[in-house]
């Protein structure tokens, strides 16, 4: 077999955005300023049920692992057991670092002397930075490892139903929040792919939802390039 889906890359290019976008607000964040510091600990929230917004970064960070343990791995492990052995063991390492960084950010809330919660951010930076880099580098590996093995043992097709099945299990504002990391961090080719298969398959207010979202967080130039090819 020798397929050409790959499952990995387009959503991980979504999530780099959200790392970029996440480290450059911890170290230029002031936290001396308390709404700013506090803004900033909600979206570091982990856990979906008790965040205030389904974008919270660690939220879809650990949801990403999860998918793929759910779906992706235990049909690759038929093919490739050592590597997704040490891909789940890289998962475990990722949540051990965001529940850490979850407690830290939740602390800081109480801390009322603005030289303290200065100390703290220094640290929750830190944290995070660790986070960041092992984060990048199992992605990495799940696109160089991991996708030639999904294209040799996998036909497009298997692989389709497998992302149908990740996507079946989002909830909407979940799958609305990361397209909008995801599709504005695309290239032309790869949106214009995308969108092509959602427009040939998907229900029209669906593929109205993703034209929305593409058109407020696309660079105008790119989307322009993308709906002409699309034809939408
Ligand atoms: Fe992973
Ligand atoms: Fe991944």
């Amino acid at each position: 077999m020798s397929g050409t889906e790959d499952l990995f890359t387009p959503v991980h290019k979504g999530i780099r955005a959200m790392i970029y976008d996440l480290s450059a607000r911890l170290q230029t964040n002031d936290f001396t300023d308390r709404d700013s510091t506090q803004a900033l600990a909600q979206d570091l929230e982990i856990d979906f049920a008790i965040a205030r917004s389904a974008g919270c970064f660690l939220c879809a960070f650990a949801a990403h692992a999860h998918d793929e343990e759910r779906v992706v791995f235990p049909r690759s492990a038929e093919a490739a057991n050592a590597l997704v052995t040490e891909l789940i063991r890289d998962h475990q390492g990722l949540t051990r670092r965001e529940l850490e960084i979850g407690q830290h950010a939740r602390a800081l809330g109480s801390i009322s002397s603005p030289g303290e919660r200065t100390a703290a951010g220094i640290r929750l930076n830190q944290l995070a930075n660790e986070l960041f880099a092992a984060y990048l580098v199992h992605m990495n590996r799940e696109e160089t490892e991991l996708v030639p093995v999904m294209r040799e043992h996998f036909t497009d097709a298997e692989q389709a139903q497998m992302r149908g099945a990740i996507i079946a299990g989002f909830q909407p504002d979940r799958l609305f929040a990361l397209l909008g990391w995801m599709l504005p961090a695309l290239n032309v080719s790869e949106l214009t792919e995308l969108l092509a298969s959602v427009k040939g398959a998907a229900p029209p207010p669906f593929m109205k939802a993703i034209s929305d979202i593409g058109a407020a967080h696309v660079d105008a130039e790119r989307w322009a390039v993308v709906k002409q090819r699309v034809g939408i």
